[in-house]
């Protein structure tokens, strides 16, 4: 058996090639689709070839006390179910993964559910979930042999590639949309050394360039319509599962951007019950603004059968996305586990994020709408009070501090937007105050927030 033996399938028209023989926009020839990575040699493991579940998971825990810089990444330390590369020395790691899973007592208490949970992504070594999906893919661009890597972004992807660019040596290129993307990730693309352009377009337009320049230079696309990004993705869904000793929670709640990420944790799910690591899937429910919503459109009027792009609006930029690459892979991850599709509004995203930070966790705004779709989920009577939720927390509260500055300034959301929210709204706020320097100004200051 050689573990390392992958190929791709096209999820359109069932297609299977070779890694090495997908196109440079990783579309189907025949059909148009987008490919997954699968391993034919593990529905042939039957009897003792077969991977053993206990044997596996005592490993994989085993690693976390090594040394070796693949045993100390979140990603590779379960590489036996992401056999993608010729050789894992070619693996380029900043230690991603084995992020923290953390107890919401507040938000759980207001709520009325007893095991509430953020699996916090942001504390990833760029700051978002984006870390786990791009050790695999640019490792299989080293391993063969680019030396340019390229994405499209709505900030985390790019503040990502170049980091692990920049770690293997690699350059790197960078499309984002102009003025829509927040400083703090656009200062990491700077900061790891890629040329970034700012075009005149939404993150749409910029993914649908670059699909045309990889046609015509020699660039590997970094964006998660490459297939070996969800690889790595798919293992926060192996850590969640270890994290509740192999008996995953009734719900995970996700934000749907391109729909990658939903994607990836489904296929992370599906592959551990097949390999008999774990009994049941959690119902995955992904959540968008509504300003940003396809996937809830597609399924809401014709069940995830087709998709019609939508211009969107959020300031939720990281899911500012009206044409959803990955939405037929998340709209199979909704279906198969049981979960719901549904929107937030700006202020409940606001809303949410702020009670995200009084946890002292925060995160960024697109990470946020997971605990405004549970409120949702939770008043519809789909999730029940003794129901385990795990929240998937993208990204890092200090990729976009201007958003969080806003709100507790009071100058993000307009009246409108905040209609029925104020009281919840103006409870949460903390804003700056100017004062003298004296004593007496900031014990007032003091006695003025405890009323
Ligand atoms: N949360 C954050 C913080 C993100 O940056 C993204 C996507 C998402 C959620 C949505 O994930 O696309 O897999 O559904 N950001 C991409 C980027 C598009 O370019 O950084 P998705």
């Amino acid at each position: 058996m050689n573990d390392n033996l992958h190929q791709l399938r096209c999820i359109g028209c069932g297609a299977q090639i070779q890694g090495a023989d997908a196109r440079p926009d990783f579309r189907c020839a025949i059909c148009g689709e987008l490919f997954e990575v699968e391993y034919p040699g593990w529905s042939q493991r039957k009897g003792p070839d077969r991977p053993n579940p206990g044997a596996l998971k005592w490993l994989w825990r085993e690693r976390r006390c090594s040394s070796e810089a693949l045993d100390q990444s979140g990603v590779w330390r379960f590489r036996e179910l992401l056999p993608i590369l010729d050789s894992f020395g070619n693996a380029v790691t900043l230690r991603e993964g084995n992020t923290p899973l953390y107890h919401l007592p507040r938000s759980a208490r207001a709520l009325g559910i007893d095991q509430l949970f953020a699996k916090h992504q942001g504390m990833n070594p760029s700051g978002s979930f984006k870390d786990t999906g791009m050790t695999s893919a640019l490792s299989v661009a080293r391993e063969r042999g680019f030396e340019w890597v390229a994405c499209a972004s709505t900030g985390n992807t790019s503040a990502s590639m170049a980091a692990y660019a920049a770690r293997a040596g690699l350059r790197s290129l960078v499309l984002i949309p102009d003025g829509k993307i927040a400083w703090g990730k656009l200062s990491q693309a700077m900061d790891y050394g890629a040329v970034t352009c700012q075009l005149k377009t939404d993150f749409d337009g910029c993914l649908r360039l670059l699909t045309q320049i990889v046609l015509e230079a020699p660039i590997y696309l970094l964006n998660s319509v490459n297939p070996y990004r969800l690889e790595g993705q798919k293992t926060p869904a192996f850590e969640i599962a270890e994290a509740f000793d192999w008996n995953v929670p009734d719900h995970l709640i996700v934000p749907g951007g391109n729909l990658g990420n939903s994607s990836a944790l489904g296929k992370g799910f599906r592959e551990l019950r097949e390999l008999g690591l774990i009994a049941r899937l959690p119902r995955i429910s992904v959540i968008q603004a509504a300003g940003a919503n396809p996937l809830v459109r597609s399924i809401t009027s014709n069940g995830g059968e087709s998709l019609e792009p939508v211009e969107a609006h959020t300031r939720a930029t990281a899911i500012r996305i009206g044409n959803p690459a990955s939405w037929r892979k998340a709209v199979r991850a909704i279906h198969e586990t049981g979960g719901w599709c549904l929107d937030v509004t700006e202020a409940e995203i606001a809303v949410a994020k702020a009670e995200i930070g009084a946890e002292g966790l925060g995160c960024e705004p697109a990470s946020a709408v997971t605990l405004a779709g549970l409120k949702k989920l939770r008043a519809r009577g789909d999730i029940g009070s003794g129901e385990t939720v795990v929240l998937v927390l993208t990204g890092h509260t200090l990729k976009d501090a201007d958003y969080t500055i806003d709100f507790h300034r009071g100058t993000l959301l307009s009246d409108d937007e905040k209609a029925g929210l104020e009281p919840r709204i103006e409870a949460l706020r903390r804003n700056a105050v100017s004062m003298d320097a004296t004593a007496d100004a900031v014990l007032a200051a003091m006695k003025e927030t405890a009323r």
